[in-house]
């Protein structure tokens, strides 16, 4: 332990980072950045080619993050494994989503973890970023990588849970720098804790928590994404509720907002999205369920949620109607659908649920998003994959039978909808200061 602690306060150790996605290309940024050399682990050639080229693949990540990596003989990408054999650090970064049945689908963390614990060679850190349920690192994932070895976690292989904290930059949100966020880590002892902690300090981390246990750290990962799913199924419900009464919930929230303490805004939406809000409350559920407890606020939480969309297409029959229209064979225009405004990431996100709603009801779909140009590969809506954004202006829109505003990306030119005749459904209130127009908040 001893020789790892030296080597990481030392900047001489190597960390690989597994999975060069969302989480671990600016993980590995920071690493470098901090002085330590980095391998870069990912089976997707596309990426790990774009990369060794200086280019970005995520919108929220510069250019010259990227090209001080690519041009930096301390950091390589590579798809495949072998070239990580001998680092000091594993950092594992990869997807964590759900099963048909809800379900954690931990296949990508236990599948690699395997072919890791295969050129383990002792004396090393292995840190688990993706986010799981309690106690997968200190059973599971310990399992997995001492099974044929003789390798001894405390000893001479350490432990450690690092949650991922990172704030992909959205409307009303402030892109905040990986570097700055504090960042939580738990060992699965504590030597492992120490190291782990170290890693984080010495590569480039303002503010390192060291807890006591990874179970703490995986514990404190999903009490934090539970709190947002809770509070966003809050004000859902209560858009619905207000709205039976006549009541205006963003009115409700602006006059609430004003109290100074003890409170803490949540705007209604279309739903939630994302790889962590709709699914890693989840991973809580199931294990509850296996210490024969419910989580009960979680499970109504995402129930209510997971109907928003389909509120929103009740709006939009509903505003057809109005205008003696049926939705079968009706344009409607969908704008923005990624998750949440300013990504370029629509993972889960609502507007793919109810795109193919409108679907099934034979309404003809086209859609505008500047940061999704074109509908990737999705878990659950292959009838989608490969449509492409269209161009917005004020006569595309009026030859639309109705509009529907599912994320607000700040890049739209949100006047012209003054002129727009159909009706516009706007589910993240973006055009309530414009007077004049045909709006059907939702
Ligand atoms: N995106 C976020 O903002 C965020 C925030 C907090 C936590 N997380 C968690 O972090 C983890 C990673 O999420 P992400 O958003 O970075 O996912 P991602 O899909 O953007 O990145 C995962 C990367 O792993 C690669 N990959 C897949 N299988 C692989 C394999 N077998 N070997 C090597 N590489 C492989 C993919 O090509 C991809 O580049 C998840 O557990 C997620 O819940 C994500």
């Amino acid at each position: 332990m001893e020789d790892l602690l030296k080597k990481i306060e030392n900047g001489r150790a190597t960390v690989g980072v597994i999975g060069l996605g969302y989480v671990g290309l600016p993980l590995a940024a920071v690493f470098h950045r901090s002085g330590l050399k980095v391998r870069g682990y990912d089976v997707d050639e596309r990426k790990v080619t774009l990369l060794s080229e200086g280019k970005s693949y995520i919108k929220h990540i510069g250019v010259d993050v990227v090209k001080d990596l690519s041009d930096s003989i301390r950091f390589q990408a590579t798809t495949k494994l072998e070239d990580l054999a001998g680092v000091d650090i594993y950092v594992m970064c990869l997807p964590t989503p759900l099963g048909t049945h809800e379900e954690p689908d931990m296949s990508y963390v236990f599948g690699t973890s395997e072919l890791i614990a295969k050129q383990l060679m002792g004396n090393q850190l292995f840190v688990l970023e993706s986010t799981t349920y309690p106690g997968a690192t200190d059973t599971d994932v310990l399992r997995i990588l001492t099974k044929d070895n003789q390798l001894e976690v405390g000893t001479d292989l350490f432990l450690a849970f690092s949650p991922e904290r990172e704030n992909p930059a959205g409307s009303g949100d402030e892109a905040v720098e990986t570097s700055i966020i504090p960042k939580l880590v738990g060992g699965v002892d504590e030597s492992s804790g120490v190291l782990a902690a170290a890693l984080y300090r010495c590569g480039g981390f303002k503010n390192v928590v060291k807890v006591k246990s990874a179970r703490i750290a995986e514990c404190s990962k999903l009490l934090e994404n539970s709190f947002r799913v809770v509070n966003i199924a809050l004000v859902n419900e209560l858009k619905l509720v207000f709205e039976k009464m006549d009541v205006d919930i963003w009115e409700v929230l602006d006059a609430a907002e004003t109290k100074p303490f003890g409170f803490k805004r949540f705007n209604p939406g279309p739903g939630v999205g994302g790889h962590c809000i709709p699914i890693d409350p989840f991973y809580l559920t199931w294990k509850a369920k296996e210490v024969g407890q419910r989580s009960e606020f979680i499970e109504i939480s995402g129930r209510v949620n997971a109907s928003m969309p389909s509120r929103i297409v009740d709006k939009v029959q509903l505003a057809l109607n109005d205008v003696g229209k049926a939705v079968k064979g009706s344009k409607v225009m969908l704008i923005g659908i990624a998750y949440k405004p300013n990504v370029d990431d629509c993972r889960e996100s609502p507007a793919l649920k109810i795109w193919e709603l409108l679907l099934d009801l034979q309404a003809a779909i086209s859609y505008h998003d500047s940061f999704i140009p074109k509908v990737p590969k999705t878990r659950t809506h292959k009838r989608l994959e490969g449509v492409e954004s269209v161009a917005i202006s004020e006569e595309i829109l009026s030859q639309q039978d109705a509009v529907v505003i599912v994320t607000d990306h700040d890049n739209i030119e949100y006047d012209m909808f003054k002129r727009v005749t159909c009706p516009v459904i706007d589910t993240r209130n973006r055009l309530r200061r414009l007077k004049g127009i045909n709006v059907v908040l939702a």
